[in-house]
């Protein structure tokens, strides 16, 4: 703890607005620069619990307190039982064994067909205590109470059958509940990442000049595999840099795209809200459908279509950016990009 505090300090002299200075007790080359934070400043960051449980706060905590608080603040994001694949992936989705938490290994992580949540592959309960302590609800992390991840980190073993339902978890009982963690024997460091002595295991060189940038993608999973999680594009989170790429098969691809079947989405536009920035003729926010329909006319463009409206861009048109449109729905996407590709066919120019 000491040099971590140490560390903090030093950290936090750097951080500090300029005001009194203890000079005396600075560490030398930083004099007259910020001042040492004071054990309050420290305290609020040092909030790490460890393996072993130091630094956990004392508290206590009930599995129906808990299901209280997570109906209320982590639901909405994780699903009532912690099931959902809306915004991150399940943490708890069955698929735990009595035999698992007896051996401390959860058998269907070997099964490549199962879902992997949090509570099948983490070992250490510590790292869930101050996951939800130090991040969690994502729209609001640090305002819960100990006493409330106590509460929470109950109702979520007790979705895994790793308490039973009347269950109190506290300091003083959270050692024995780790000895329950279903996959604690799941963790290894056989592969020797974690101990490097001497030199370590990895050969490299640096490259000072000239050096050759191949800015190409070289891989990328095949086919068969892109789509092994499901759709990336319409599980993940709807905002932030990283939206899904779309991963399954493109949309429309194969669709038999005849002129005959093919009206203008209109519905479908209006409902996702790309009238609000695109109109049949005419640049408004974004260029006209009939000038984007006229530059990618062909099923080859589907994929690329299909990824530019789900995750947005800029830069083709102009300046202006388009935002990402994750939520327009398999079907409307697919009549929207089948519309969009279909320019050649439509010539009669159904969209007046
Ligand atoms: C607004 C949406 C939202 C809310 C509300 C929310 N979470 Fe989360 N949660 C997320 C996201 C997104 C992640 C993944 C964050 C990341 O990887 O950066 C996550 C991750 C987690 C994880 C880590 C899972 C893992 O395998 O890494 C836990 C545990 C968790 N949340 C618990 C909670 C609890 C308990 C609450 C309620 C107090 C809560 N969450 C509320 C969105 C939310
Ligand atoms: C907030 C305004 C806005 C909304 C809403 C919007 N777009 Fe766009 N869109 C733009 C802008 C701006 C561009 C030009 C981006 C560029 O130059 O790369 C664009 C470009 C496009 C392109 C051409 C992309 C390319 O790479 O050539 C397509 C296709 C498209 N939008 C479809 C849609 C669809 C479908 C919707 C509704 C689901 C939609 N847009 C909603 C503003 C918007």
């Amino acid at each position: 703890m000491s040099s971590w505090a140490s560390a903090w300090r030093l950290g936090f002299v750097l951080l500090a607005t300029l005001s009194t200075v203890e000079a005396s007790t600075l560490p030398p080359g930083v004099e007259g620069i910020g001042r040492l934070a004071s054990d309050a400043e420290i305290a609020a960051w040092d909030i790490d619990v460890r393996p072993d449980f130091l630094g956990l706060p004392a508290g206590s905590g009930d599995v129906w307190q808990g299901e209280e608080i997570w109906l209320a603040q982590c639901a909405s994001c994780h699903g009532d039982f912690g099931d959902a694949n809306h915004i991150f992936a399940p943490l708890v989705l069955g698929n735990i064994t009595e035999e698992d938490i007896a051996q401390g290994r959860v058998a269907a992580l070997q099964n490549p067909a199962i879902t992997r949540t949090t509570l099948m592959k983490v070992p250490t309960l510590s790292t869930l205590w101050d996951y939800i302590y130090r991040a969690m609800p994502w729209n609001a992390p640090k305002s819960l109470t100990p006493d409330e991840v106590y509460a929470l980190l109950a109702y979520i073993l007790n979705l895994g059958y790793v308490v039973e339902d009347d269950f109190v978890l506290s300091d003083a009982n959270i050692r024995l509940v780790q000895q329950r963690m279903p996959n604690r024997n799941g963790m290894t460091r056989d592969h020797g990442l974690w101990s490097v002595s001497g030199s370590p295991d990895v050969l490299g060189h640096t490259c000072l000049s000239d050096c050759v940038v191949d800015t190409a993608v070289t891989s990328s999973l095949p086919a068969y595999a892109m789509n092994a999680h499901g759709n990336l594009a319409e599980q993940s989170r709807s905002w932030g840099p990283y939206p899904g790429q779309w991963t399954a098969a493109p949309l429309a691809q194969n669709e038999a795209v005849s002129a005959a079947t093919l009206t203008i989405p209109t519905q479908q536009l209006t409902t996702a809200g790309c009238t609000a920035c695109h109109q049949m003729t005419g640049l408004l926010v974004g260029p006209s459908f009939h000038d984007i329909r006229g530059r990618y006319v062909g099923s080859e463009h589907a994929a690329y279509l299909q990824n530019r409206i789900t995750q947005g861009g800029s830069g083709v048109w102009g300046e202006l950016p388009m935002p990402a449109m994750p939520d327009v729905g398999a079907d409307a996407l697919q009549d929207i990009i089948a519309w969009l590709i279909s320019g050649e066919l439509d010539k009669k120019g159904s969209e007046g």
